[in-house]
């Protein structure tokens, strides 16, 4: 018997305000056609008027936490993954904190974009295990809505975008090998490729000041990414941290239950999926209707499939995830 982290509760939340690839049409040079070929993606959601990141985190942590029949006094510790602070700082989780009335326990954003979730639960999966908590929150939250250029020059990123939330409650419990918990986790980086998918600005780079109009006038404000540099990495770091992944378990590919993959593009899952020959009906997909939430993605599929009864006790659940920094990353749960 060791002591594991096992996942007891999922929630999500998205903004009501649909946002399709015809709205976006209106806005810039687009054409629903090239969005669905290119990426899959139909809709996603963006926040209205009033809406903020915090308050999709608490939505999709009450959900969580609902889910696993505790309060928020229940709870060591919160960690939120996040690329798109509600202030540049503290971050998201601290807004989160008050809306939960979380009393003194710590929260911490965490950044690590795309792979934010599966980096959040390697940081908890090592606080429960060590002994120093024994349940946190654990959330992705993006509000990306705010932050992109709707004009045709930034369409190679505007329209893949959306925003939304997902939590999960993370609980130490003394298990075996066939007991639920986390059972590997392997994440990695690689700094060299950082400006290939950055926002370079408002950032303490610059000098004397973090932005300057001339830097607002040449857009260096918005997210740039060379798209198809992105998707070669991502095409091959996902397959190989996930095979590192399931070797470090011990869990064979055709074992696996339901494979979760990062949602940044319909055909990078697809290449994936193709090259380790997995069958599609383990590998849910929700990007056609959300676009790509970055840290979110994860857990909001991961609560989709949950609600969905596509989980059963006992299932090998495979999250697997790649984006800027570059960061990637695997994590393997027995359910
Ligand atoms: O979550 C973080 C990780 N992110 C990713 O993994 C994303 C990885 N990259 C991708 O998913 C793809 O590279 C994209 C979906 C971003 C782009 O697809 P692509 O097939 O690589 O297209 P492209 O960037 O090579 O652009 C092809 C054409 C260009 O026109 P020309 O130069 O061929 O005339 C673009 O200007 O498509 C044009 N284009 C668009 N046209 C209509 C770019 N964006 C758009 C748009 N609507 N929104």
């Amino acid at each position: 018997m060791t002591l594991r982290s096992v996942i007891v509760g999922t929630g999500m939340s998205v903004p009501d305000r649909v946002v399709t690839n015809r709205d976006l049409e209106a806005r810039m040079d687009t054409s629903d056609e090239w969005i669905q070929q290119r990426s899959g993606i139909r809709e996603r959601r963006h926040i209205a008027e009033g809406e903020t990141p915090s308050g999709l985190a608490e939505v999709a942590a009450r959900r969580a936490l609902e889910a696993a029949g505790c309060g928020v006094e229940d709870l060591d510790g919160i960690v939120l993954a996040t690329l798109s602070p509600e202030a540049d700082f503290p971050g998201t989780s601290f807004f989160l904190h008050e809306r939960l009335g979380a009393d003194t326990i710590p929260c911490f954003d965490l950044r690590a974009q795309c792979s934010g979730f599966l980096y959040s639960l390697s940081v908890a999966d090592g606080m429960i295990r060590s002994g120093q908590m024994r349940r946190l929150l654990v959330l992705g939250c993006e509000v990306h809505s705010t932050g992109l250029d709707m004009s045709t020059e930034g369409r190679d990123v505007a329209v893949l975008f959306g925003d939304g939330a997902g939590a999960v409650v993370v609980e130490g419990a003394e298990g075996g090998a066939d007991d639920a918990g986390i059972l590997a986790v392997r994440i990695h980086a690689e700094g060299r490729h950082a400006r290939r998918l950055w926002i370079e600005a408002p950032g303490s780079g610059h000098y004397p000041v973090r932005v300057t109009p001339e830097i607002l006038a040449e857009g260096r404000h918005w997210p740039h990414m060379e798209g198809r540099y992105v998707f070669k990495h991502a095409v091959t770091r996902m397959p190989e941290v996930l095979g590192e992944t399931l070797d470090t378990a011990g869990i064979k590919a055709d074992d696996v239950d339901l494979f979760l993959f990062h949602q940044a593009n319909l055909r990078i899952n697809e290449a994936v999926i193709q090259a380790l020959g997995i069958p599609h009906v383990k590998c849910p997909s929700n990007i056609q209707r959300y676009g790509n939430c970055s840290a979110a993605s994860i857990p909001m599929l991961l609560d989709e499939a949950q609600r969905g009864g596509h989980l059963e006790p006992g299932n090998i659940v495979a999250m697997t995830a790649f984006g800027s920094g570059f960061t990637w990353g695997s994590v393997v749960v027995r359910w």
